[in-house]
């Protein structure tokens, strides 16, 4: 049980009332600027006690008090035969953002949902792979249900008789303006269950109550170094020669490598699985891992959860399974301690033990008619719905524990999360591929704590493989998926270089995407977020402009709408992809100035511009004074201690600073205070030309960082210092 202590589940809870505060209309403030209530009897297992969260109450209080952000008797809860109502008030102009990994959508009001753990289909209706039931406002606000039920949610549609709000009646016979969709001053939701814990985060703006969610939870993860760098998945039934000559190959034609991922067919069987080596393909694992190893390669291993009878856990786990199996296989009751233990070091003793760095978890999600019905008993008496909304985070907070015992960071894929999962190291991932709308999921990831990946698995032609390939390298995993396909980075030779320039770009800028991951962990702050988080695209933006009249400036008009095709990656670029067939493309360029990564010119400044790019280029734009700690390209991300160089770039006029993160990039001892912020800071000398500084490392504290080469983009000067 070593591990899995803190797996019984209920037990975190008490843990989130040491804090408890102030109480404003019943609501009770836990952490600053985060309150909670409870109505009626909860059902257990709730989403906060299976993900076992721990809350940063360090950072929260760092980033302050602030008032309750609503009105409290705005809010009604009621319990009634059995069901919880819930209604949340909504302002006129307010939009809302959320509930969960959607991907044709951005703004939710007016949504109608049922929030429940699938594999998605095609439409945003509630049924996605992490149907995160929080949801954030542009008015600066963050609202969480924290159950593991499905949760039905009309976000912005109903019409209460008693609305102090209500539209007027028309009569469509005769009034043009009659709307299909009278004006709703509402977010209800109903909850199957006679009690729910609720959560409210505060602001003043969207990010700081998306921040305060995410640190709650735990925040985000840190992932190894190694898990920024690229990553490929090889065809099913490949052998471990075929692996080894791959990683090879990747080598021979200069394409960075981190991690290779092996897909079904390393197992002895799959669907249901055995989580077990296949001897014929993989004779002698200890030493494939090993040489892999010594390649600077690590291996990552696709599981689904349901065990095959040729399995030798299979016997010992039978009794904690659930009534019905899936593929044939039985369906392990995790939140039985037993169950997860046994399940914890089958893994631990066939694979971690040999040096796996991680799992994908497949088919934790759905689709209905693969996955247990909910008509399933579980021997928890837990119900099949609660195991359906909560599989995923069980089966991530198993393993992620497993790691962090052997003090080793892991960094995998995984197809379901939900509410409490931030902290977990898992991107999710599926097998929609839209291009278009895993843009979109992007977007959507940032609001709901959770991190996604657009791979990319094959494509029709060149141009569409090159688009699929720039995207990728600005998302949380830089991956080609070639499991069916069995496409290589070189597949299309008529865009290889291309690509080879975007595989490298991604590892030049590893400081930067670490440092954004660090400020994630540390403060909350998605590395991957849409244009709404971000300053002149919020509420009071919008009631400014609308106070003045709007103008009828482009830029005006864009910040009232959705904006699904471009977004942050990290605080200082700002991605907008382009889609196959797409010569030029609009990008909304926020308030101040912006300017081109590659040139350093000015692209543009509160506007909304048309680009051109051509193909060999993805759309990316840098703020104003923004700072880019990039590193010298390297086959694999650096381990342990080893230094790289830096090349820091500047952009625009201003002065700018920037925090630069660093630690061991492989061990948890970062948790134990063993890492170092680093200040670089550009200022103007007395001649007026900018100049860089980076603070030293703190004594005893990491020091990777070797040679520093200063790059001033836009005034275009280059400068040694160190
Ligand atoms: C799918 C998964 C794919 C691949 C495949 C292997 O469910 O989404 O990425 O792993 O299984 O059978």
């Amino acid at each position: 049980m070593k591990h899995l202590k803190g797996l019984v589940i209920g037990i975190i809870l008490t843990t989130l009332q040491i804090n408890a505060g102030a109480q404003t209309g019943g609501w009770t403030e836990v952490a600053p600027g985060v309150w909670r209530i409870v109505a009626g009897s909860p059902d257990k297992p709730d989403l906060f006690s299976v993900a076992g969260i721990r809350p940063k109450l360090e950072a929260l209080n760092k980033l302050g008090d602030v008032q309750f952000p609503l009105q409290p008797e705005k809010i009604s809860i009621k319990v009634v035969n059995g069901q919880s109502y819930l209604r949340f008030p909504l302002e006129r102009e307010e939009e809302i953002f959320g509930f969960g990994l959607n991907f044709k959508t951005v703004f939710r009001r007016g949504s109608i949902m049922q929030l429940h753990v699938d594999h998605y289909g095609g439409r945003d209706n509630g049924r996605t792979h992490a149907p995160v039931p929080f949801y954030v406002s542009d008015m600066g606000y963050g609202v969480f249900i924290n159950s593991s039920r499905y949760l039905t949610v009309y976000a912005g549609t109903g019409v209460r008789k008693d609305s102090p709000d209500a539209p007027q009646e028309k009569d469509r016979n005769t009034d043009k303006d009659w709307p299909a969709q009278p004006y709703s001053d509402a977010v209800e939701c109903l909850v199957p269950a006679g009690g729910v814990e609720i959560y409210i985060f505060g602001g003043p703006t969207a990010m700081d109550a998306v921040r305060r969610f995410i640190l709650y939870s735990g925040g985000g993860p840190l992932p190894p170094r190694w898990g920024l760098g690229f990553t490929q998945r090889v065809p099913t039934l490949y052998t471990s020669d075929e692996v080894i000559d791959e990683a090879s190959e990747f080598k021979r034609r200069g394409f960075p490598l981190d991690f290779i991922g092996l897909e079904p067919g390393w197992q002895s069987r799959s669907y249901p699985c055995t989580l077990e080596w296949d001897t014929t393909r993989f004779p002698d694992p200890p030493s494939f891992i090993a040489t892999m190893n010594e390649m600077g390669i690590r291996l990552n291993l696709w599981t689904n959860p349901y065990i095959s009878s040729h399995s030798s856990l299979y016997s010992d786990i039978l009794p904690f399974t659930g009534s019905h199996t899936v593929w044939g296989g039985v369906v392990p009751d995790l939140t039985i301690p037993e169950a997860a233990q046994l399940f914890s070091d089958h893994l631990s003793e066939n694979q971690i033990k040999l040096g796996i760095s991680g799992y994908k978890i497949d088919e934790c999600d759905g689709y209905d008619n693969w996955l247990w019905p909910d008509v399933a008993i579980f021997p928890s008496g837990y119900s099949a719905e609660q195991l359906r909304q909560t599989y995923g985070l069980l089966l991530q907070r198993i393993t992620s524990e497993l790691y962090h015992g052997n003090n080793t960071r892991t960094w995998g894929l995984v197809r379901a999360s939900n509410g409490g999962g931030s902290s977990f190291p898992y991107v999710i991932y599926n097998d929609y591929y839209s291009h278009e709308d895993f843009i979109t999921a992007i977007i959507n990831s940032g609001y709901s704590g959770v991190l996604w990946t657009p791979e990319v698995r094959s494509s029709k032609t060149g141009e569409e493989w090159l688009r699929r390939f720039q995207t990728v390298c600005f998302s949380p995993m830089a991956m080609i998926n070639a499991w069916a396909s069995g496409t290589k980075p070189w597949s299309f030779p008529e865009v290889e270089k291309d690509i080879r320039r975007y595989a490298i770009l991604r590892m030049e800028l590893l400081p930067y995407l670490y440092s954004e991951f660090a400020r994630y962990h540390y403060e909350g702050t998605p590395p991957f977020r849409g244009m709404n988080l971000e300053p002149g695209f919020d509420f009071l933006t919008k009631r400014k402009l609308s106070d003045s009249q709007r103008p009828a400036d482009q830029y005006s008009e864009a910040i009232l709408k959705e904006i699904k095709d471009q977004y942050m990656t990290g605080d200082n670029l700002l991605v907008a992809p382009m889609f196959t067939g797409q010569s030029s493309r609009k990008v909304v360029l926020p308030p101040g100035k912006w300017y081109d990564f590659y040139t350093g010119e000015f692209a543009g400044e509160g506007e909304v511009i048309t680009v051109n790019p051509g193909l060999s280029s993805i759309p990316v734009y840098v703020r104003d004074g923004g700072i880019v700690p990039m590193m010298k390209p390297l086959f694999h991300a650096p381990g342990a201690g080893v230094k790289y160089d830096l090349e820091i770039r500047h952009y625009g006029n201003s002065e700018g600073n920037y925090l630069l993160y660093d630690d061991d990039g492989e061990t948890f001892d970062y948790e134990k205070g063993i890492y170092s912020w680093r200040e670089i800071r550009v200022t103007r000398n007395k001649r007026g030309n900018l100049e860089g500084h980076i603070s030293k490392a703190e004594k005893g504290k990491p020091d990777n960082i070797g040679t520093v080469t200063w790059k001033y983009m836009t005034v275009n000067k280059v400068n040694s210092i160190k």
